[in-house]
């Protein structure tokens, strides 16, 4: 078989090396792929959302299957287009995809079908958002309705972030489009966790919970990055919530798109917060592979990628089983992300003297080396039987591998 794989992050390396096992494939493409990747596939210089170059090149070189990374594409039509030419591809339509492209659409299909999530209220107007806003006091989230790069939600400790919050977005149109529309919502408190399922039609394959940490400091504090690391699955989820969410959330979810005539193709990922008491309520939805959720599920999986995506695509259950262990993953984030940073420096692990994996994300080559090209630049992982050994033989690895002169990571991930 052929593979295209489309991006150019953390996620899609991992992606790129769990396809690479399997013996069927016979030659891997990214689009367009770092320098991690380069190492695995053979990039091509087409950008994410160049759909129509995508199309020509797949129909060119005969590819059997495309897994596409970020959302950006999918809006666009991606899987449309890959459909209208016969080429298998394992992404949403666009009309799926609208899940996480409309936070008004995601909101307002829940609170429809009964699926549980934050109360919410929907705003094009800057004067109303903030009569409700003072209505309704802090802590309070506002969020972009549009695809924001997971930057377009500000949870507000007070009525002034908040206020700030409509104003960057409504009026100095931060987001552009994307922030034309905003959903205010319940702050929910509690432990967030991440499932994500293998989707066709009506039939849901899930994968194991994980959590990820998005601030940038230890302790969960600092602003909201991409992702600072993540583990699965998660200890403190019982067999119950898992159940839960799986049946209440993801299968209704699919099921309920088959019903207004979206059917979901792909991977679904619910963003969930278990309260104290009770049971997990959504934060959103996304339409693709989570990152930097995937490079920490994926190696847990025994199947083939390859294998379970083109069962599911052909409406056959994968048979998906799990290593009975754990995988802890940490990121290498430049200095300053996820504000301003700078690029261009050698990269701060050394592989060849790791035990760990090592996943790229924004590296690329110079000349012979490797540089930095990106806020986040690597993942570090390991699966062991439990996450507390992971978790030690991370961050042993990253203790006498890392030059941190122009990095940080976060020392508490999975601890
Ligand atoms: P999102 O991009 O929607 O996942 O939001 C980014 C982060 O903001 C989430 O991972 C949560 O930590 C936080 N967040 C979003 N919505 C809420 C909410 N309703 N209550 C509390 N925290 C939230
Ligand atoms: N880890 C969250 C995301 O992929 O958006």
């Amino acid at each position: 078989m052929n593979i295209l794989v489309i991006g150019r992050g953390g996620r899609e390396h991992s992606i790129v090396s769990h396809v690479n096992k399997d013996e069927n494939v016979k030659h891997v493409y990214a689009a367009p792929g770092n320098a991690g990747i380069e190492r695995e596939a053979t990039c091509v210089p087409i950008e994410e959302t160049e759909i129509e170059e995508l199309v020509s090149f797949a129909n060119e070189k005969a590819i059997d299957l495309t897994i596409v990374g970020p959302e950006g594409p999918l809006n666009e039509g991606i899987a449309n287009r890959f459909q209208e030419e016969n080429l298998p591809v394992f992404a949403p339509t666009k009309e799926a995809a609208i899940l996480e492209g409309s936070k008004q659409f995601a909101k307002d299909f829940m609170q429809k079908h009964d699926i549980p999530t934050a109360a919410y209220a929907t705003f094009t107007e800057a004067q109303a958002a903030k009569e409700y806003i003072k209505e309704q006091g802090a802590p309070i989230v506002v969020k972009a309705d549009g695809l924001a790069e997971g930057k377009g939600v500000v949870v507000a400790m007070t009525e002034e972030e908040a206020l700030e919050a409509i104003d960057a977005m409504m009026v100095e149109k931060t987001f552009a489009e994307a922030g034309s529309t905003i959903v205010i919502e319940e702050f929910l408190e509690g432990k967030e966790f991440s499932l994500m399922a293998f989707v066709h039609g009506s039939n849901v394959y899930p994968m194991m919970p994980a959590r990820d940490h998005k601030r940038a400091y230890d302790g969960d504090a600092g602003p909201n990055t991409g992702g600072m690391g993540a583990f699965a699955p998660v200890p403190d989820l019982t067999d119950e919530v898992i159940q839960y969410t799986v049946q209440e959330i993801v299968q209704k979810t699919a099921d309920k798109l088959v019903e207004e005539g979206r059917p979901f193709t792909g991977i679904l990922y619910a963003g969930l917060m278990l309260p104290p008491e009770g049971m997990p309520k959504v934060i959103e939805f996304n339409t693709r592979f989570g990152d930097p959720e995937t490079q920490v599920v994926l190696p847990l999986m025994e199947n083939s990628l390859t294998q379970v995506l083109l069962d599911v695509l052909a409406g056959k259950d994968p048979h998906i089983t799990w290593k009975d262990c754990s995988c802890v993953g940490v990121v290498i984030a430049s200095k300053g992300y996820p504000l301003a940073y700078e690029k261009g420096f050698p990269l701060p692990f050394n592989e060849d003297t790791s035990n760990a994996f090592v996943v790229h994300a924004g590296t690329k080559k110079d000349g012979d080396s490797y540089v930095s090209n990106g806020g986040r630049v690597l993942l570090v992982g390991a699966v062991e039987k439990d996450q507390q050994t992971a978790a030690e033989v991370v961050y042993k690895e990253m203790e006498v591998n890392v030059n941190k002169e122009h990095y940080f990571y976060r020392t508490d991930i999975g601890k």
